[in-house]
Protein backbone atom coordinates (compact mmCIF):
# COMPACT_ATOMS: atom_id res chain seq x y z
CA UNK A 1 0.00 0.00 0.00
CA UNK A 2 1.42 3.45 -0.55
CA UNK A 3 2.11 5.95 2.26
CA UNK A 4 -0.47 8.44 2.49
CA UNK A 5 0.20 11.89 1.93
CA UNK A 6 0.47 13.74 5.31
CA UNK A 7 -1.89 16.87 5.36
CA UNK A 8 -0.32 18.89 8.85
CA UNK A 9 -2.97 20.72 10.41
CA UNK A 10 -2.09 24.42 11.70
CA UNK A 11 -4.81 24.77 14.05
CA UNK A 12 -1.78 22.83 16.07
CA UNK A 13 0.44 24.95 15.19
CA UNK A 14 2.19 27.72 17.81
CA UNK A 15 0.21 31.06 15.89
CA UNK A 16 2.37 33.32 17.84
CA UNK A 17 5.64 32.01 14.79
CA UNK A 18 2.69 30.50 12.64
CA UNK A 19 5.70 31.23 9.63
CA UNK A 20 7.91 29.58 11.43
CA UNK A 21 5.70 26.68 11.90
CA UNK A 22 4.27 26.34 8.62
CA UNK A 23 7.81 26.38 7.27
CA UNK A 24 9.22 23.93 9.95
CA UNK A 25 6.30 21.02 8.77
CA UNK A 26 7.70 21.76 4.96
CA UNK A 27 10.93 21.19 6.03
CA UNK A 28 10.07 18.26 8.28
CA UNK A 29 8.37 16.33 5.43
CA UNK A 30 4.41 17.43 5.29
CA UNK A 31 3.03 17.32 1.96
CA UNK A 32 0.55 19.59 2.58
CA UNK A 33 -0.27 22.38 5.04
CA UNK A 34 -3.84 22.21 5.99
CA UNK A 35 -6.02 25.79 7.07
CA UNK A 36 -8.79 24.96 9.22
CA UNK A 37 -11.15 27.78 8.73
CA UNK A 38 -14.05 28.07 11.03
CA UNK A 39 -16.65 30.66 11.74
CA UNK A 40 -18.21 30.33 14.99
CA UNK A 41 -21.11 29.47 12.97
CA UNK A 42 -21.40 26.45 11.22
CA UNK A 43 -18.77 24.96 14.23
CA UNK A 44 -18.06 25.86 17.16
CA UNK A 45 -15.15 27.69 16.85
CA UNK A 46 -13.53 30.86 15.17
CA UNK A 47 -10.04 30.72 13.40
CA UNK A 48 -8.68 32.26 10.36
CA UNK A 49 -9.49 33.84 7.04
CA UNK A 50 -8.11 34.52 4.14
CA UNK A 51 -5.55 37.56 5.36
CA UNK A 52 -3.62 34.67 7.21
CA UNK A 53 -3.58 32.56 4.72
CA UNK A 54 -2.03 35.01 2.12
CA UNK A 55 0.37 35.88 4.83
CA UNK A 56 1.60 32.44 4.91
CA UNK A 57 1.87 31.50 1.98
CA UNK A 58 5.30 32.35 1.10
CA UNK A 59 6.79 30.00 3.96
CA UNK A 60 5.97 27.03 1.97
CA UNK A 61 6.01 25.77 -1.66
CA UNK A 62 3.78 22.94 -0.46
CA UNK A 63 0.04 22.79 -1.45
CA UNK A 64 -2.05 24.43 0.48
CA UNK A 65 -5.02 22.24 1.12
CA UNK A 66 -8.18 24.93 3.06
CA UNK A 67 -10.94 23.40 4.45
CA UNK A 68 -13.82 25.78 4.92
CA UNK A 69 -16.05 25.60 8.08
CA UNK A 70 -18.17 28.53 7.34
CA UNK A 71 -21.80 29.28 6.09
CA UNK A 72 -22.73 30.87 3.38
CA UNK A 73 -18.96 29.60 1.58
CA UNK A 74 -19.48 30.98 -1.48
CA UNK A 75 -18.96 34.60 -0.88
CA UNK A 76 -15.26 33.68 0.32
CA UNK A 77 -14.14 31.34 -2.52
CA UNK A 78 -12.44 33.82 -4.32
CA UNK A 79 -10.62 35.44 -1.12
CA UNK A 80 -9.15 32.20 -0.31
CA UNK A 81 -8.16 31.32 -4.18
CA UNK A 82 -6.28 35.02 -3.96
CA UNK A 83 -4.82 34.23 -0.79
CA UNK A 84 -3.21 31.23 -2.37
CA UNK A 85 -4.87 28.05 -1.80
CA UNK A 86 -4.62 25.14 -3.71
CA UNK A 87 -7.03 22.53 -2.80
CA UNK A 88 -10.49 24.22 -1.66
CA UNK A 89 -12.47 21.64 0.27
CA UNK A 90 -16.92 22.65 1.71
CA UNK A 91 -18.86 20.84 3.56
CA UNK A 92 -22.51 20.22 1.93
CA UNK A 93 -24.43 22.06 4.70
CA UNK A 94 -22.61 25.14 4.16
CA UNK A 95 -24.79 26.27 1.03
CA UNK A 96 -27.65 25.36 -0.83
CA UNK A 97 -26.17 24.50 -4.18
CA UNK A 98 -23.17 22.40 -3.45
CA UNK A 99 -22.53 21.76 -7.00
CA UNK A 100 -22.38 25.34 -8.52
CA UNK A 101 -20.05 25.50 -5.77
CA UNK A 102 -17.25 23.23 -6.72
CA UNK A 103 -17.74 24.74 -10.32
CA UNK A 104 -17.00 27.88 -8.98
CA UNK A 105 -13.84 26.68 -6.64
CA UNK A 106 -12.98 24.38 -10.76
CA UNK A 107 -13.71 28.26 -12.47
CA UNK A 108 -11.21 29.64 -9.83
CA UNK A 109 -8.51 26.95 -11.12
CA UNK A 110 -8.43 25.68 -7.43
CA UNK A 111 -8.37 21.64 -7.11
CA UNK A 112 -12.43 21.06 -5.37
CA UNK A 113 -13.18 18.81 -2.43
CA UNK A 114 -15.64 17.94 -0.54
CA UNK A 115 -15.99 17.45 3.28
CA UNK A 116 -18.29 15.16 5.21
CA UNK A 117 -18.99 15.42 8.85
CA UNK A 118 -19.44 12.17 10.78
CA UNK A 119 -22.99 11.66 10.57
CA UNK A 120 -23.58 13.13 6.92
CA UNK A 121 -23.84 9.91 4.59
CA UNK A 122 -21.39 9.30 1.43
CA UNK A 123 -24.58 9.31 -1.00
CA UNK A 124 -24.38 13.20 -0.17
CA UNK A 125 -21.22 12.72 -2.70
CA UNK A 126 -22.96 10.50 -5.34
CA UNK A 127 -23.79 13.45 -8.42
CA UNK A 128 -20.71 15.77 -7.65
CA UNK A 129 -17.65 13.22 -6.96
CA UNK A 130 -17.45 12.81 -10.24
CA UNK A 131 -15.97 16.50 -10.46
CA UNK A 132 -14.40 15.76 -7.29
CA UNK A 133 -10.31 16.21 -6.78
CA UNK A 134 -10.85 15.56 -2.93
CA UNK A 135 -13.41 13.67 -0.85
CA UNK A 136 -12.21 14.78 3.05
CA UNK A 137 -13.89 12.36 5.70
CA UNK A 138 -14.32 13.87 9.20
CA UNK A 139 -13.42 11.48 11.72
CA UNK A 140 -14.32 14.15 14.55
CA UNK A 141 -16.83 16.64 14.61
CA UNK A 142 -15.84 19.82 13.00
CA UNK A 143 -14.27 22.68 15.30
CA UNK A 144 -11.67 21.47 17.47
CA UNK A 145 -8.25 19.58 17.39
CA UNK A 146 -7.17 17.11 19.81
CA UNK A 147 -10.26 14.83 19.39
CA UNK A 148 -11.08 11.34 19.68
CA UNK A 149 -10.84 9.69 16.18
CA UNK A 150 -14.64 8.54 15.64
CA UNK A 151 -13.97 4.54 13.81
CA UNK A 152 -17.55 4.07 12.66
CA UNK A 153 -15.91 6.74 9.80
CA UNK A 154 -13.60 4.12 8.51
CA UNK A 155 -16.85 2.02 7.00
CA UNK A 156 -17.48 5.36 5.22
CA UNK A 157 -14.11 5.65 3.68
CA UNK A 158 -13.90 2.26 2.41
CA UNK A 159 -17.20 2.44 0.41
CA UNK A 160 -15.78 6.20 -0.73
CA UNK A 161 -13.20 4.11 -1.39
CA UNK A 162 -14.70 1.20 -3.61
CA UNK A 163 -17.16 3.81 -5.31
CA UNK A 164 -14.20 5.93 -6.72
CA UNK A 165 -12.01 2.71 -7.65
CA UNK A 166 -15.39 1.28 -9.16
CA UNK A 167 -15.95 4.61 -11.37
CA UNK A 168 -12.25 4.41 -12.36
CA UNK A 169 -11.95 8.38 -11.15
CA UNK A 170 -8.91 10.04 -9.48
CA UNK A 171 -9.83 11.04 -6.46
CA UNK A 172 -8.58 11.49 -3.46
CA UNK A 173 -10.01 10.14 -0.13
CA UNK A 174 -8.59 12.57 2.86
CA UNK A 175 -9.33 11.54 6.81
CA UNK A 176 -9.27 14.70 9.03
CA UNK A 177 -9.15 14.28 12.97
CA UNK A 178 -8.14 12.07 15.47
CA UNK A 179 -5.20 10.98 12.98
CA UNK A 180 -2.12 9.02 15.35
CA UNK A 181 -0.26 6.53 14.25
CA UNK A 182 -2.90 3.68 14.80
CA UNK A 183 -5.64 5.52 13.34
CA UNK A 184 -3.40 6.47 10.19
CA UNK A 185 -2.72 3.12 9.59
CA UNK A 186 -6.43 2.20 10.17
CA UNK A 187 -7.40 5.00 7.59
CA UNK A 188 -5.03 3.75 4.85
CA UNK A 189 -6.13 0.41 5.08
CA UNK A 190 -9.49 1.05 4.76
CA UNK A 191 -8.59 3.48 1.49
CA UNK A 192 -7.73 6.88 2.60
CA UNK A 193 -4.56 8.00 0.73
CA UNK A 194 -3.97 11.42 2.45
CA UNK A 195 -4.50 12.01 5.99
CA UNK A 196 -4.53 15.32 8.14
CA UNK A 197 -3.01 15.27 11.23
CA UNK A 198 -2.74 18.62 13.92
CA UNK A 199 -1.44 17.39 17.44
CA UNK A 200 0.24 14.55 15.84
CA UNK A 201 2.41 16.41 14.11
CA UNK A 202 3.28 19.11 15.89
CA UNK A 203 3.32 17.51 19.34
CA UNK A 204 6.93 17.66 20.94
CA UNK A 205 7.84 21.00 18.99
CA UNK A 206 10.20 21.33 15.92
CA UNK A 207 12.52 18.97 16.40
CA UNK A 208 10.33 15.92 16.78
CA UNK A 209 8.12 17.08 13.50
CA UNK A 210 10.44 15.17 11.09
CA UNK A 211 9.82 11.95 13.17
CA UNK A 212 6.12 12.77 14.27
CA UNK A 213 5.32 12.56 10.50
CA UNK A 214 7.14 9.92 9.52
CA UNK A 215 5.83 7.78 12.34
CA UNK A 216 2.08 8.65 10.55
CA UNK A 217 3.17 7.69 6.92
CA UNK A 218 4.05 4.24 9.37
CA UNK A 219 8.04 4.01 8.35
CA UNK A 220 9.46 4.97 11.66
C1 LIG B 1 -11.10 19.80 13.06
C2 LIG B 1 -10.12 20.10 11.94
C3 LIG B 1 -8.93 19.26 11.92
C4 LIG B 1 -8.06 19.33 13.16
C5 LIG B 1 -7.45 17.97 13.37
O1 LIG B 1 -12.25 20.53 12.84
O2 LIG B 1 -10.77 19.99 10.68
O3 LIG B 1 -8.16 19.50 10.76
O4 LIG B 1 -7.04 20.29 13.08
O5 LIG B 1 -6.76 17.99 14.56
P1 LIG B 1 -6.21 16.67 15.26
O6 LIG B 1 -5.24 16.06 14.32
O7 LIG B 1 -5.58 17.24 16.48
O8 LIG B 1 -7.40 15.80 15.55
ZN1 LIG C 1 -9.52 20.16 8.79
Amino acid sequence: MPAPLIAASILSADFAKLGDEVRAVDEAGADWIHVDVMDGHFVPNITVGPVVVKAIRSHSRKPFDVHLMIAPVDPFLEAFAEAGADIITVHPEAGPHLDRTVERVKALGKKAGVSLNPATPPDALDYVLDELDLVLVMSVNPGFGGQKFIASQLRKVESIAETIAARGLDVRVEVDGGIDPETARQAVDAGATALVAGTAVFRGGPSAYAGNIRALRGDA
